[in-house]
Order: C-alpha cells, then sequence, then structure tokens
C-alpha cells in the first residue's frame, strides 16, 4: 500500500512554505516592534529557518532538525520579549501572509489553527516592554533574575 500524502505535499511541498514566509518577512520588515527582536540584521537566514522548521512540522524534509537539533522552540524564544503584543504583530503578518498564499480552505484551516495556536504558546511574558529578559540576556530594570548573576 503506497503511503498517505503527507500535508506538505497537499499544499504544494517547500516552494508554498517559501512563499508563506517570504510573505511573513515582508510584514515583519516593516515592524517596529518584532524588527529589533531579530539579532541579525538580514532576515534571511531566520527566514530560511522559519521555513524548514514548518516544512518538517507538516512532514516535509527533516532538514531543519539535521541543522538544527530539536526544535525546543518555547526555550529558543526565551531570549526575546514575547507579549500579547508580540504575539498579535505576529499572528497579524502571518495572517496577511496566510491569505497571500490562497490554499483551499480545508488546507489553510488546519495550518491557521495550527499557527494561531502556536503564537500564543509562545508568550513568554506579560511585563511591558523593557522589563524582564532582552536578547542579550541582561534584564531591563537591571534587577539580578538569578542569584549566580
Ligand atoms: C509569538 C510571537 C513570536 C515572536 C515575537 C517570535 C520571534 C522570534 C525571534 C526574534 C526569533 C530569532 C530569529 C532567528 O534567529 O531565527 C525566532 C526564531 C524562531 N521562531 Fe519565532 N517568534 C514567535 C512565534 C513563533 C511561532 C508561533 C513559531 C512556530 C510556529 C516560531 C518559530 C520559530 C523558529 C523555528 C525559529 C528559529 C529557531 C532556531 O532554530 O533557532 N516562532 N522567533
Amino acid at each position: 500500500m503506497s503511503e498517505p500524502i503527507s500535508f506538505y505535499e497537499q499544499v504544494g511541498g517547500m516552494d508554498t512554505f517559501r512563499r508563506l514566509v517570504d510573505a511573513f518577512y515582508r510584514g515583519v520588515a516593516e515592524d517596529e516592534v518584532l524588527k529589533p527582536m531579530y539579532p541579525e540584521e538580514d532576515l534571511g537566514p531566520a527566514a530560511e529557518r522559519l521555513t524548514l522548521f514548518l516544512a518538517q512540522y507538516w512532514g516535509g524534509p527533516t532538514t531543519y532538525s539535521e541543522n538544527r537539533g530539536h526544535p525546543r522552540l518555547r526555550m529558543r524564544h526565551n531570549p526575546f520579549h514575547v507579549d500579547p503584543d508580540a504575539r498579535d504583530r505576529w499572528l497579524r503578518h502571518m495572517r496577511a501572509a496566510v491569505d497571500e498564499i490562497a490554499l483551499p480552505p480545508a488546507l489553510e484551516a488546519p495550518l491557521w489553527d495550527y499557527l494561531e495556536r502556536a503564537a500564543h504558546a509562545m508568550v513568554n511574558t506579560f511585563e511591558p516592554r523593557g522589563i524582564g529578559p532582552t536578547s542579550d540576556g541582561r534584564t531591563g530594570t537591571g534587577l539580578p533574575i538569578r542569584s549566580a548573576d
């Protein structure tokens, strides 16, 4: 019996994930809150990581884990101030990107459902910006967050 066709293949493979993530990062590039969070000025490498992660998640090639190891996404987002505002901005750009790739509704629904749930799960602070960890590991208030500091 042949293998059931993966979601990755149903939506059109790597090309579709690239178009989705490229559209998403066009929004991020213009976002005054999200753009400064990215450690690299060039968003290209970050776009490549998100593309490969999503492709792998939906049953495509496992290149993401071959390059980056276990995703551990919550942990990898710890250095960034992901508050509800950042989440809503992330989702707004992703919504525009999902609209742009115009998948059939039966495919778009599970993709969007996953992205929305994942974005809610990524929130790691309810503090205003400037308080809590920053991307270089310092605390925004100057208060130590670990006694070993
Ligand atoms: C909720 C708001 C979110 C914000 C503000 C955010 C922000 C960021 C930032 C600043 C980075 C570092 C860029 C890099 O060097 O790769 C990053 C990495 C990444 N994000 Fe997010 N993210 C969010 C949600 C998500 C969600 C929902 C997913 C998955 C569905 C995701 C998947 C990834 C992946 C795969 C990486 C690269 C991890 C690595 O291999 O290092 N992010 N994100």
